[in-house]
């Protein structure tokens, strides 16, 4: 056993980690690469996600890049194509690891994820994007599914996670044309909540994060998981699932939230919940 802490026992190469405030601050860290993510991202940042859910003192991640890029999407030397002389074990190996942490991991993360957005941002840096819960981007940042302008279709899980987060009409056209697009066009069609100034990305990032920190993390991971199963569930399903996700989240919460809530609002009539937190402290 280790005296070091999960974070300490992390490598701190490929992606960089730091916890201040509550806020897990998880940067990709290949910046003369644009953030590319090559087999070593891949491996690496399934340990920080596993080290960020055991350390308490993270209540939020924030995902970004160092340099002037997001992420420039897969490594197209190592990801693809030093991978085709691969065995193929380890090619299904890498491929399992990149869909754990971009997307099934990222999808239900105990903790509530934000992206920021800091600069170039291409293909496979979608699924991360997507997967976030909440995102923030630099309005001058350059958005682009590139995929088309070098023979392949959007694979890995882009071309899904463009069509939950997208309409069809903006989802095709940046898909059939790999135009770019900047952080302002990337909020109007819904990719990111909000595009910001460069030297108000992380001050408004900071800000959203506090806003989620203040809410009941028992039930705030209920919320987005139930979000994510219902898209893909029937009408009577979701019915189903979401009364029993409701009396999971009220057995498993700690704090007692509802009951907290509703005694506020009802008997001492101390707090609307259409106006605020109910008083988590209490
Ligand atoms: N895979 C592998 N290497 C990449 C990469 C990627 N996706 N994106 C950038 N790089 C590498 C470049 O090969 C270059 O390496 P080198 O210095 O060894 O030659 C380095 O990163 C810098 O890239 P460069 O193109 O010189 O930077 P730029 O600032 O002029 O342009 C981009 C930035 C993002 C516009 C450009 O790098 C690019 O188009 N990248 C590919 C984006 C893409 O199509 N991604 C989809 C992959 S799924």
């Amino acid at each position: 056993m280790s005296d070091k802490s999960p974070i300490e026992q992390l490598p701190q190469q490929n992606v960089l980690v730091k916890v201040e405030d509550g806020i897990a601050w998880v940067t990709l860290n290949r910046p003369s690469k644009r953030n590319a993510i090559n087999p070593g991202i891949v491996y690496e940042m399934c340990d920080v996600l596993d080290a960020i859910e055991l350390t308490e003192e993270a209540k939020c991640v924030v995902f970004s890049g160092s340099g002037d890029a997001f992420s420039a999407g897969q490594d197209l030397k190592e990801y693809f194509r030093e991978m085709e002389k691969a065995h193929p074990a380890m090619r299904e190996r890498l491929q399992r690891a990149n869909s754990m942490w971009q997307w099934r991991r990222l999808m239900h993360f105990s903790k509530p994820t934000i992206a920021m957005v800091n600069g170039w941002c291409f293909g496979g840096a979608f699924q991360l994007l997507c997967a976030c819960d909440l995102a923030v981007a630099d309005e001058d940042a350059s958005f682009g599914l590139s995929e088309i302008n070098w023979g392949i279709i959007p694979a890995g899980i882009v071309t899904k996670s463009v069509a939950m987060a997208l309409s069809q009409r903006a989802a095709l056209y940046y898909i059939l044309t790999g135009d770019t697009f900047d952080g302002r066009e990337a909020a109007k069609i819904g990719l990111v909540n909000f595009a910001v100034p460069k030297d108000q990305l992380q001050a408004k990032t900071i800000t959203l994060a506090k806003k989620l920190m203040e809410k009941n993390p028992v039930v705030l991971r209920a919320c987005k998981s139930a979000y994510h199963y219902v898209r893909e569930m029937s009408w009577d399903a979701s019915a189903e699932y979401l009364g029993a996700k409701l009396d999971q989240s009220k057995l498993r919460d700690p704090e007692r939230g509802a009951v907290k809530g509703m005694s506020q609002f009802l008997d001492e009539k101390s707090y609307r919940p259409g106006l605020g937190n109910y008083r988590r402290e209490d």
